[in-house]
């Protein structure tokens, strides 16, 4: 008869205990396969290819390679809109897929949206081959679009599934006419740069929230790091005392799991003439139970171990820097932790000591994002960066104000908010700008014995919170993305595969390859 007493004298100890070695987990599978992840550009389709997508605007002529005319497409419900798909199944070789353009070009956003329709349409199949790009307008950005949407539509978090895991993307051929396939192959190079990192964010985001503690996730940075040439830091608790980071640890008091500060460093092979430099804050929350000001049971508590989804985008923007040929310095800090309720938990009406000296009364156990996103501002500021960009998932506030849809964005330099919406205009990952109301907002954080608190009042949540950062920054250019609305979807929609959407990657690279001063 096998006991609890058997297994624990055989060293497994009981059931629980066995699941709590969680070493052997690997919290980036997604972004550790995209290598193996053949693109290419070809004339024709490769013989194994198992769907090819080919573009069919509303009008005009519908290619001979579909095998069928208008009238049967007509007849099937295909009206050619953009991103609508139709498999035409063929009794030898590959599906063709037909892809509605529209009635002009595509944009770039459209282009992704229809890539993804397509991957999503031949869900079977690994080896795919479009022409779809030519759909667009600059040959390597349209290519890029295209292969972006195909990854990322085809993006699943399956390895803590013992069923196995659903057919894997193992091929890409985009085709095209031989004086274009220069252009398409720097896209394609640049959209698996970019969409292996916001797998890596992914990845992160969905891993559990046991399986990748702040230590872990410091050890994973290490390993990006050293690929991506990035120098890497990690400051421990003891470190972090030493430098006064009152917020992060007051945020940590609670929890059994210790601390880190990640700081990571990218210096551009060649610093080009007039090259800038920029600082990254991400907010690494690796669980929001609340804290003391416990959540209440609600399926958004689970959602809470994307609440370092921030930190991802930090780290997984910057593993694409050197790739991306990026000609900035870029620092990023990662601040890390979860936050946990418990008797050595902070407690309401307790002082943190933010680094650099200001003080802050904690009214609210749950607005810790903003607690450990001050001590990482207040060290970015002393690195003197031209420009502070900060990425959080800070309020619940953020989702009331804009719905699904967007990330608020908030700052003090309003060229510096005009990069960051140009860049998430370009990546399609949708950012809105509200007000930094801090001449009649500051006084609601007034505090009777520290220099402000960390909640104010029940309206403007989002815009509260930004003012509360925006005490930290000094004088230097910062913009603040709340992504809180945008860190999930609970469906396939496009590109956004069910589950952490990754927002913020694509939008930090864009941003740091194309930053410059003056703002
Ligand atoms: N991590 C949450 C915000 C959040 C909510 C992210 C929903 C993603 C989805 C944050 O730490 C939080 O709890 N914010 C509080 C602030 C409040 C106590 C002032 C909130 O929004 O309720
Ligand atoms: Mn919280
Ligand atoms: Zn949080």
């Amino acid at each position: 008869m096998s006991t609890k007493t058997d297994s624990l004298a055989a060293g497994r100890g009981p059931l629980t205990r066995v699941s709590r070695d969680l070493s052997w987990f690997n919290p980036a599978p997604s972004w550790r396969r995209l290598t193996d992840l053949v693109v290419g550009v070809a004339r024709n389709a490769p013989s194994g290819a198992g769907a090819i997508g080919v573009p069919v605007g509303e009008k005009g002529a519908v290619p001979r390679q579909l095998g069928v005319d208008r009238a049967t497409l007509t007849a099937l419900g295909f009206e050619g809109k953009a991103g609508q798909t139709l498999v035409v199944p063929r009794r030898d070789g590959a599906d063709v897929v037909a892809i509605g353009t529209g009635a002009g070009q595509l944009s770039l956003a459209e282009l992704r949206d229809a890539a993804a329709a397509f991957a999503r349409a031949v869900p079977k199949h690994s080896a795919l081959a479009t022409s779809l790009h030519e759909a667009g307008g600059d040959t390597a950005t349209s290519a890029q679009a295209v292969v972006e949407g195909v990854v990322l539509a085809r993006y699943r978090f399956e390895s803590l599934k013992s069923n196995g895991e659903r057919p894997q993307l193992e091929s890409l051929t985009l085709l095209s006419p031989a004086e274009r396939q220069r252009a398409v192959e720097v896209g394609i190079a640049r959209g698996r740069t970019t969409s292996r990192a916001a797998l890596l964010a992914r990845d992160l985001a969905n891993s559990p929230p046991s399986h990748l503690t702040a230590t872990r996730l410091a050890a994973l940075a290490a390993e990006v790091g050293k690929e991506s040439s990035l120098e890497v830091d990690v400051f421990d608790v003891d470190r972090l005392a030493e430098l006064g980071c009152g917020g992060l640890l007051g945020v940590n008091a609670g929890s059994s799991e210790p601390p880190c500060m990640i700081k990571l460093t990218y210096r551009p092979r060649r610093s080009a003439k007039g090259s800038a430099h920029l600082a990254l804050v991400g907010k690494g929350i690796m669980y929001d139970s609340g804290g003391i000001s416990l959540k209440p049971s609600d399926p958004m508590h689970a959602a809470m171990k994307m609440d370092m989804s921030g930190a991802a985008a930090v780290l997984a923007a910057m593993s694409a820097l050197a790739a991306a040929g990026c000609r900035n310095t870029v620092t990023g800090f990662l601040m890390c932790t979860d936050n946990m309720p418990s008797g050595s938990a902070t407690k309401l009406g307790d002082v943190l000591h933010i680094h650099g000296g200001k003080t802050v009364e904690v009214h609210n156990t749950d607005a810790e994002g903003r607690l450990v996103l001050a001590d990482g501002l207040a060290l970015a500021v002393e690195e003197a960066p031209d420009a502070i960009v900060d990425i959080a998932t800070l309020t619940g506030a953020a989702l009331v104000a804009l719905g699904l849809g967007y990330a608020g964005v908030l700052g003090n330099n309003q060229g510096l908010i005009d990069r960051v919406r140009a860049a998430a205009e370009s990546t399609d990952e949708p950012a809105w700008q509200l007000p930094l109301e801090t001449k009649r907002y500051r006084k609601l954080l007034d505090s009777d014995v520290a220099d402000l608190k960390n909640v104010a009042g029940p309206y403007g949540g989002s815009i509260t919170a930004a003012v509360f950062l925006s005490e930290f920054v000094g004088e230097i250019p910062w913009a603040h993305l709340d992504i809180a609305p945008v860190m999930k979807v609970d469906a396939d929609e496009s590109w956004r595969s069910k589950g952490a959407t990754g927002y913020g990657t694509r939008l930090l690279i864009d941003l740091a390859t194309n930053f410059t001063t003056p703002l």
